[in-house]
């Protein structure tokens, strides 16, 4: 029995149904690092419900904290808030495999891609607040890239630009990847949107360019977190292209709604990946259990 099956059949005694509901909830898991990785030890992360709002495009690269903090995304000034204590667990084991110990045998494990098996499980909400939360660290560079090109919603959420951007840069030789970063008033966040709408997209997510880029990403800047907003994984075969591609997964589940088979079917197609870190999102938070900001559920972790 894999990891994550483990960890489902105990949410499952826990009875967190992984069934219909509508609520948005929060994600669960303990604080973990690699040397304490195994399933009785996965993380355990919360993620709270928060209002939805339509953003504004904009082509500054100001962020407008009040806007953002509406719509759900945490405020790194903010100190010790839930939702901001959710994500830092969530990103330790993290950035714990991409620059301490874990790193090693782990290829470009700088290098993240945030999926879920079905659109709306919470990927884009989940790789911002992950971005935000990283690039709040004092001596750490995120760079959050728009994977998601059938459906875009980075910049929107962010209020940036949303071209030129990766299909951009993936498919003209004129456009260089400064054309495409969007450097943001959140110290150490740069962006790259997804970019124009592309018929190719697919093939051209698969090129060599893309791998050249990857490569370029991953070794030339080790210090840089690159977190990739991904398609879902069962819509098609663009979040598998990009899963090769990375050293870590982000696999986002919507807690009582993404049927267990179904989550099963992305956790499969995930097997050649170094490692994969479940996060329930969206689960009802139980309030007896909630001690500190951290909400009941879990998550895990597992390093193959
Ligand atoms: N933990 C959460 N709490 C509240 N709302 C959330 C949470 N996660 C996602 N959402 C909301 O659910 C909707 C879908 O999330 P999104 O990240 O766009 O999904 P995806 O990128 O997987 O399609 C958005 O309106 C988002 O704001
Ligand atoms: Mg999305």
């Amino acid at each position: 029995m894999s990891i994550i099956e483990k960890a489902l059949n105990k949410a499952k005694d826990e009875g967190q149904k992984l069934n219909n509901a509508s609520d948005f909830y929060n994600e669960t898991g303990e604080s973990t690092d690699t040397k304490n990785n195994s399933p009785d030890n996965a993380p355990v992360i919360t993620v709270s419900a928060k209002q939805e709002q339509r953003p504004v495009n904009k082509d500054i690269v100001v962020l407008d904290w009040p806007r953002l903090t509406s719509l759900g995304f945490i405020n790194p000034e903010d100190s010790n808030t839930q939702d901001i204590e959710e994500y830092r667990n969530i990103k330790r084991p993290l950035v714990s495999n991409a620059f301490g110990k874990g790193s090693e045998g782990i290829t470009r494990a700088n290098l993240i891609l945030v999926t879920s098996s079905v659109p709306g499980e919470g990927k884009t909400f989940t790789a911002i607040n992950l971005a935000l939360s990283i690039a709040n660290e004092l001596d750490k560079q995120v760079l959050l890239i728009d994977a998601d090109v059938a459906r875009p919603s980075v910049s929107k959420a962010l209020g940036l630009r949303s071209e030129p951007g990766l299909i951009d840069y993936l498919e003209s030789r004129d456009i260089t990847f400064s054309d495409i970063a969007i450097k943001t008033s959140q110290p150490g966040l740069q962006v790259i949107p997804a970019g124009k709408s592309h018929k190719h997209s697919t093939e051209l997510l698969s090129s060599n360019k893309m791998a050249l880029l990857v490569d370029e990403l991953s070794y030339r800047y080790p210090d840089r977190i690159v977190i990739f907003d991904s398609p879902p994984l069962l819509a098609a075969t663009q979040a598998e292209i990009l899963a090769k591609f990375v050293g870590q997964v982000v696999l986002v589940i919507e807690a009582e709604k993404t049927l267990q088979n179904v989550v099963m079917e992305s956790v499969e197609k995930l097997a050649a990946c170094d490692v994969v870190l479940a996060v329930f999102n969206k689960t009802k938070r139980n309030m007896e259990a909630d001690y500190y900001g951290y909400g009941y559920g879990y998550g895990h972790y597992a390093n193959k």
